[in-house]
């Protein structure tokens, strides 16, 4: 299953906010439309987010009309703007939109530079998930019982996914693994996204709603915590999905093992720690309404963040293409 292809004249991106039930294809034929792909999460996960902010320079670049270098360029710099305004956590978006945007800025040719560049930062997230999969698969026995929040899996990256890359990765090595997925609301990756692909790898799954973690890590022999990561600081605080940092506080109150897995694009040499992720905050309307039926008052607020920080204190390791790192965090940059 490709979440994201880049073509000769357009980005195609299987849409995400149509998943179980309906499998299509959108075209994104300029970087505005790929913007607006990104804010409604038609395409989403941080490594994911990576490579639609530099597919969408490569789309900047085929169709820019700029005569000569100059011109060329500054239509990248316009693209490259629009891009890094539609979400802010995820750090994958713009250490891949810095990637493309240096390599079109070193070349006579900046057009080629940045289209190449963007197929590098593709190939290197596949390449990196493979790796990532395999450190992590160790780490996990036959028997596990393995609860999960969000998608970090294929539709959020190049490759099998960093989360449930791992999972399907102990499973692929012949281990049996039962996986609780939250259903994350309120956009519902897990029950919508990360299910679907459990079932896809014929791994047992069961969906439960958030607030049903607790219960599951007494009652239902939990024996580990995997999550994805939008942006990991410097000390191994970790940014990912609503809801995780209460899972994780779970996790060490039941004493089960709570892993971050994440190639290292994700971890932010510029956040010393988790205070300086901004965090991104989303509409009313995803939380007022429930299929379209308004479940909230018009007169009550409502906060909707997007994503929440694990304190490293929380985090038993890290798993990265590189290795698994463990407290004290220290990824060497
Ligand atoms: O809002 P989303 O769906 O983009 O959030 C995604 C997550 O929080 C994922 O867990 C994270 O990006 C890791 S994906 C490998």
């Amino acid at each position: 299953m490709e979440t994201i292809i880049l073509k000769e004249d357009c980005v195609v991106l299987l849409d995400q906010t149509l998943l179980p039930e309906r499998l299509e294809y959108v075209e994104c034929r300029d970087v505005e439309s790929l913007a607006e792909a990104i804010m409604s999460l038609r395409v989403r996960g941080a490594p994911a987010l990576g490579v639609a902010g530099a597919f969408g320079l490569a789309l900047a670049a085929m169709h820019s009309k700029g005569v000569g270098r100059r011109e060329v360029l500054s239509d990248l710099e316009a693209a490259c703007a629009r891009l890094k305004s539609t979400r802010p956590t995820a750090v994958n978006l713009f250490t891949a939109v810095k990637v493309v945007m240096d390599a079109a800025r070193a070349s006579d040719d900046p057009r080629a530079a940045a289209v190449d560049a963007a197929k590098r930062v593709f190939e290197e997230d596949v390449s990196m998930n493979k790796r990532l999969e395999k450190i992590g698969a160790e780490l996990f026995d036959d028997g596990d019982v393995v609860l999960t929040h969000c998608n970090a899996g294929s539709l959020a990256t190049s490759g099998r996914g960093s989360a449930l890359g791992v999972i399907k990765e102990a499973a692929r090595q012949g281990k049996n693994l039962t996986v609780f997925a939250d259903e994350t609301r309120p956009l519902l990756q897990g029950a919508r996204l990360t299910s679907f692909e459990m079932v896809d790898a014929k791994i047992p799954v069961t969906v439960i709603t958030d607030s049903m973690a607790g219960f599951v890590m007494k009652n239902r022999g939990v024996s580990k915590v995997i999550v994805g990561a939008d942006r990991i600081a410097l000390n191994g605080d970790t940014a990912n999905k609503i809801g995780t940092y209460g899972l994780a506080i779970l996790a060490k109150a039941h004493d089960i093992p709570f892993y971050v897995a994440a190639p290292t694009s994700t971890i932010d040499s510029q956040s010393r720690s988790g205070g300086d992720i901004e965090i991104e905050f989303r509409s009313r309307g995803e939380i007022e309404f429930f299929n379209n039926v308004r479940i909230v008052p018009r007169e009550a607020d409502v906060l909707n963040p997007a994503f929440d920080v694990t304190p490293a204190e929380f985090i038993s390791g890290i798993i990265t293409e590189k290795g698994v790192f463990y407290a004290p965090f220290d990824f060497g940059l």
